[in-house]
């Protein structure tokens, strides 16, 4: 665990940068094994992993599923275009990377609402015209479906893929997260997929102790059961194969997957199409 002294010396190297509060996006980052992370994240990651010691492969589960996930949408639909909500901090594999290499045509938006995702993500704007990262709190979708950065890339009369990936269990129930996935599927246009992959109560205590952690500490976390990550659907949707499954048994690579540990159970995958 990170010492008092680094968090109090290491200072914020963009305006706006909250270093008092552990950051989602940055946590994640460090469970990853990425380095976009300071003192009071890694705190908070090995506070999660003291707790959980699976959260390491929860994150890396997670990601790997979101990858397959845009790799599927390319390969076997017309999709080439994709809103990635709480896209989180550049990495290996990000979704336009993904895309790109089968349809290098695709165009991304990326959203965050974490200030350190822009200034990471002007990068890649730089590297790719078909990519731009705009900062916004999904819990206000109007404000990103007007975003500028949105209308000029994509085209809503067309199908679209809208990613939520380990983002709606950091949105409480009392702020609607059904209605949140209800806005994007009122404007895309059949033929849409929508990507959730959530948090996954499995009924295990260490899932109801771990929601008390984030709650405790950044007021938000939800492990959900099935049918509550189902029911972010709505109606007008069709869910495809293999339904809503643990993330790495959601269409794995190598078709004999490895018997999943319980923690492996904790991070769940569904993709659905907009009838
Ligand atoms: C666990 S990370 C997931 C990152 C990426 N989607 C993935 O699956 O690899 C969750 C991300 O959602 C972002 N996030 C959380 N709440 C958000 C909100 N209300 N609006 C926009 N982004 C949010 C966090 O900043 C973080 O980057």
């Amino acid at each position: 665990m990170a010492d008092a002294d680094e968090q109090t010396t290491e200072s914020a190297p963009y305006p706006g940068f909250d270093m008092t509060k552990p950051s989602i996006a940055r946590t994640y980052d460090y469970l990853l094994g990425g380095k976009d992370n300071f003192a009071i994240d890694r705190a908070f990651g090995d506070r999660f992993i003291n707790e959980l010691p699976g959260s390491p492969v929860i994150a890396t589960d997670n990601r790997a599923v979101l990858v397959r996930a845009v790799d599927q949408i390319v390969r076997t639909t017309p999709i080439r275009q994709f809103i990635d909500l709480g896209s989180g901090l550049p990495t290996a594999n990000n979704v336009h990377q993904v895309a790109q290499r089968f349809a290098p045509e695709t165009k991304v938006v990326y959203v965050d609402n974490d200030p350190i995702v822009l200034a990471h993500g002007r990068a890649l704007l730089v590297e790719n015209a078909n990519t731009t990262v705009i900062q916004a709190d999904l819990r206000d979708p109007k404000s990103i479906f007007g975003n500028e950065g949105a209308t000029r890339l994509i085209d809503f009369d067309k199908p679209v893929g809208v990613m939520f990936s380990a983002v709606l269990h950091h949105v409480n129930d009392e702020e609607d997260p059904a209605g949140i996935v209800a806005f994007w599927k009122d404007r895309i246009a059949p033929g849409s997929h929508v990507f959730i992959s959530h948090f996954r109560s499995e009924n295990d205590p260490r899932s109801q102790e771990l929601e008390q952690v984030l709650q405790g500490s950044l007021g938000r976390g939800r492990w959900r059961t099935d049918e509550e990550i189902l029911a972010l659907f709505g109606d007008g949707f069709t869910v495809l194969e293999p339904g809503l499954v643990p993330a790495a048994e959601w269409r794995p690579e190598d078709e004999e997957v490895d018997d999943l540990t319980d923690y492996q159970r904790l991070i769940a995958a569904v993709l659905a199409v907009k009838n």
